[in-house]
Order: structure tokens, then sequence, then C-alpha cells
């Protein structure tokens, strides 16, 4: 039987794997180990999990703001070896419902003009393009601003 996934709030004692996935996924804008630490006790950091164990396969950063109904996804990755099975899709669902839980309705993220994958991913679960900064990374790359907005109940893909 395929061994399922939990997606669970991030601890502590997850910041060595978070900084080495960070490492693994991005050559740019990674976040730092006091970073994640901030995140973890002032965001929404989602890691997914087997049951029992402590891997992290992947995980979501979601930010939110007072008085705003917007939230942003600020990093998002699924570990090499475990992608290409909805691991991605999946995670995306847990964030949708966590904004929905906190009584937002819409979901916002930047990616890389050159992330086929990730663009792949978002258009394929209802984010529309919005914006583009030229020049938005470190390394001068270019980002494609993508939303979504949610209505009350999830909508599976
Ligand atoms: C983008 C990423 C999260 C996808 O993870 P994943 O678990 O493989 O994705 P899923 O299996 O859930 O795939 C869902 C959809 O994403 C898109 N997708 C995933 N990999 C793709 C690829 N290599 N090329 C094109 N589309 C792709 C497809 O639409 C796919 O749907 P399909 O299987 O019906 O074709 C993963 O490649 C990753 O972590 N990349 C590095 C970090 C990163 O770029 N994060 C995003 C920052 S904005």
């Amino acid at each position: 039987m395929k061994a399922d996934y939990l997606f669970v709030p991030a601890c502590e004692a997850d910041i060595d794997q978070l900084a080495a996935l960070e490492v693994d996924l991005f050559h740019t804008d990674r976040c730092s180990r006091k970073t994640f630490r901030y995140l973890i006790r002032h965001a929404q950091v989602v890691v997914i999990k087997r049951p029992g164990d402590t891997e992290i396969f992947g995980y979501a950063i979601l930010l939110g703001r007072k008085n705003s109904r917007k939230m942003r996804i600020y990093s998002f990755g699924i570990a090499a070896a475990a992608r290409g099975n909805g691991l991605a899709g999946r995670l995306l669902e847990v964030l949708e419902d966590i904004v929905r839980a906190k009584k937002c309705s819409m979901l916002t993220l930047e990616v890389s003009d050159s992330n086929v994958a990730a663009i792949g991913l978002y258009k394929k679960h209802g984010f529309a393009q919005c914006g583009f900064r030229l020049g938005y990374y470190e390394d001068g790359g270019h980002a494609i601003l993508m939303r979504k907005t949610l209505d009350g109940t999830r909508n599976r893909q």
C-alpha cells in the first residue's frame, strides 16, 4: 500500500531539514534558519511528513496580514525524490483550507517566469497571472504574480 502523508504545522525541530531543503530547492532568495524560526512562530509553515517519521518531503509558508482578506504563499516546494506524485497539489489544497478557515478569500504568490513546473502547477489549480515584476529576485530573475479567488467550498481538481 502507498504510504500516505501528513500535512502538519512545522516545529522548531524541523528547522535544520527545512534549511537543507531550501538549499536543494532554490538557488536564490532562500529562507535562512533565522527566518524559518521566526516564521514557524509567526506565520503558517506546513510540512509534509509520513506518520511516525521526521523526514520532510515538502513544505509551504503562508503569510497573512491583519485586516486583509489576502494570504500569500511565500515559499513552496517538494523534495526532488517525492515529486510527480501529486503532493504539491495536495499541499496547495491544504493551504487553501487554511486560507478559508481564516475567513480570507484570496491567495497570491510570485513564481519565477522560468519555473515551468510551478507555473503549470499553479495554473492547473486555478491560479491566474495578475502581474509581472522585472528583476524581482536577488539573481535578477523576473517574477510572475499569480492569484486565486477562493469561495467557501473546496473545489478539488
Ligand atoms: C513545482 C513543484 C512544487 C511541483 O511538485 P510536484 O509534487 O512534482 O507536483 P505535482 O505532482 O502535484 O504536480 C501537479 C502539477 O504540476 C505541474 N507540474 C509538475 N511538474 C511539472 C513539470 N516538470 N513540468 C510541467 N508541469 C509540471 C503539472 O501541471 C502537474 O499536473 P499533472 O501531473 O496533471 O501534469 C516541484 O517541482 C518543486 O518543488 N520545485 C522546486 C521548488 C519550486 O519551484 N517551488 C515553487 C516556487 S514558486
